[in-house]
């Protein structure tokens, strides 16, 4: 059967939670991507209350302002001097309407392993045997610590002793309260205004609910489950790195029964938001964060971290690290590569080794395949990015952005100082500083010419194997003698002559100077081909 949706949940998240030891509130400790009040959020908001409730106290400030930001429609309920599990839910009563009738659960913030399932069958239970409070009981072989369930010799639940008010007697039931329960609005109302604080700890406990419930001959029913972790709290930072475990276990579970293949549970770590699509395979050491969304038909990882990285059917990722990424279908990164934010690769487009990019749009089939930084950049369709181009996006001041048009073609080892525009069907020559745009069907380029000085090794050299080398060479007619590109120098040689610690007397005089800048297109042409081909 199914029963009807609760009038209202409350979250209780006031307390200190010193034994965490940390600076943070407990319930911003995140497992999953999540914080824990995220994950119990996740669960309560799954049963379509009416009404959210999250009570707070310590840290109220940090707490209110997460929850407000995961859950704008939550309301928050503060939590006043008076301590204890009881007055909690009683405050948060004051913030929803007095005539509140209907079911009302109660959680707690630090439960992170609960799930939506759980709390349905709470109100199934609850519902059809018309109960006024129902509590969700486990059993522990250790129960030290938790308050004990009461039963009466007919089974029927009679109430809740805390561990520090228990008789020895008492401390031996074994059967435990979760924390989590399922009350009629009125009745929780009402008991809770008898409820005192004359107890071990001084506290107005919630527990006592119970017994108060049942002296008014209303029906209290216990839901005993067998899946612990889902009662389990977070008190330390061992609890949460167990609890982070096991709910990664149970995340990389529903992802292969889903229909992705995962080579090594145990070094996966997916986070609760994460979807990954059919016959994708994960390989070892990955992590997949935050809403990262992978299609059918993939390859990520090994050594791959994503986080909110959205990829298209059929890609590959293989050792990357990646953050607000879109990644095309078809596509391939990696491996050793950094996508940051803003990176958009187009269909079938390749980021290949040693590339770092951020806020780069990539066309379709465009490929940048070796050892670049593009950053602020828009590559078109089709484009080839040489192995070693740098987009200088940062002149020490600000950020400026360039772009490469498509099928157009930039030569390897080529700086392009932003702002610059490579248009379409456009080349840059290998080894280019590019400052300014280059038309369509131009070539861009800025290197200095080559010159080749014949015999420099005979000279400078002598008696080294690379002499003789070069003598067998030219003994044999090797016919790649060059010596006249010496003669078209363009610049004197002095800068660019090898280091050497032999006197510059020996050094051949320049035969020509001022020879142009520019070579035709054609050759340049190859030598770009030659550089950047991927
Ligand atoms: C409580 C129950 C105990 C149960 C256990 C399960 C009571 C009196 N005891 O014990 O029977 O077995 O949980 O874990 O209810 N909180 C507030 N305000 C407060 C006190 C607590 O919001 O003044 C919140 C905490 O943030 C936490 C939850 O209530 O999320 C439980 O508090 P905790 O102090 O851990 O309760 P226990 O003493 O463990
Ligand atoms: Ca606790």
């Amino acid at each position: 059967m199914s029963a009807p949706r609760p009038a209202a949940v409350i979250v209780l998240a006031a307390g200190e939670g010193t034994r965490m030891k940390s600076r943070r509130p407990k319930v911003l400790h995140t497992l999953g991507g999540r914080s824990l009040v995220g994950h119990a959020i996740a669960a309560v908001r799954g049963a379509a209350p009416l009404h959210l409730v999250v009570v707070v106290r310590h840290e109220r400030a940090l707490v209110a302002e997460h929850i407000a930001d995961i859950d704008p429609a939550a309301v928050i309920a503060d939590q006043d001097d008076v301590k204890g599990t009881g007055r909690a839910v009683e405050c948060g009563l004051g913030v929803l309407p007095a005539d509140l009738d209907g079911t009302v659960l109660v959680t707690y913030g630090d439960v992170p392993l609960l799930q939506t399932g759980t709390l349905l069958d709470l109100l199934d239970v609850h519902t059809s045997s018309a109960s006024a409070v129902t509590v969700i009981t486990a059993r522990l072989d250790d129960p030290t610590g938790y308050g004990r369930i009461l039963r009466d010799a007919d089974g029927t639940v009679a109430g809740i002793v805390e561990q520090k008010d228990a008789t020895e007697e008492q401390r031996a039931i074994t059967e435990i309260n979760s924390g989590l329960y399922a009350f009629d609005a009125a009745v929780l109302r009402a008991a809770l205004s008898e409820v005192g604080t004359d107890n071990a700890q001084g506290e107005k406990y919630l527990t006592d609910v119970l017994a108060i419930t049942r002296g008014r001959g209303l029906r209290v029913s216990g839901h005993l489950i067998d899946d612990l972790w889902q009662t389990e709290g977070v008190n330390d930072k061992v609890q949460l790195s167990r609890l982070g475990v096991e709910l990664n276990r149970r995340t990389v579970d529903r992802a292969m029964r889903d229909g992705a293949i995962v080579i090594d549970p145990a070094s996966t770590w997916i986070d609760a938001e994460v979807t990954i699509g059919q016959d994708t395979t994960i390989h070892p050491h990955t992590q997949l964060h935050g809403v990262t969304t992978i299609g059918a038909d993939c390859t990520i990882g090994p050594d791959t971290t994503l986080t909110d990285v959205e990829i298209g059917d059929g890609a590959s990722v293989v050792r990357t690290q990646a953050l607000l990424a879109v990644i095309g279908a078809g596509a391939s990164v990696g491996p050793f590569s950094y996508l940051r934010p803003g990176t958009q690769l187009g269909a079938r487009g390749r980021i290949g080794g040693f590339v770092e990019t951020k806020n780069a749009r990539i066309g379709l089939g465009a490929k940048v395949p070796h050892l670049t930084y593009a950053g602020d950049v828009t590559i078109g369709k089709g484009a080839n990015i040489g192995a070693g181009t740098i987009f200088a996006n940062y002149d020490g001041v600000t950020k400026h952005a360039s772009s490469v048009g498509a099928h157009s073609f930039v030569g390897s080892n080529s700086v392009l100082v932003a702002p610059v525009d490579i248009a379409d069907g456009a080349y840059v020559g290998a080894g280019s500083a590019v400052t300014q745009d280059v038309g369509p069907g131009e070539i861009g380029i800025t290197r200095a010419r080559q010159r080749n000085v014949a015999g420099w090794v005979a000279r400078r050299r002598a008696g080294t194997r690379t002499a003789a080398a070069a003598e067998a060479a030219l003994a044999r007619g090797d016919t790649r003698t060059q010596g006249e590109a010496t003669q078209e120098q363009a610049h004197p040689p002095a800068t660019q002559e090898p280091a050497t610690q032999e006197p510059a007397t020996q050094e051949p005089a320049p035969q020509r100077q001022g020879t142009p800048d520019v070579e035709p297109a054609a050759r340049h042409t190859d030598q770009a081909e030659e550089g950047a081909r991927s």
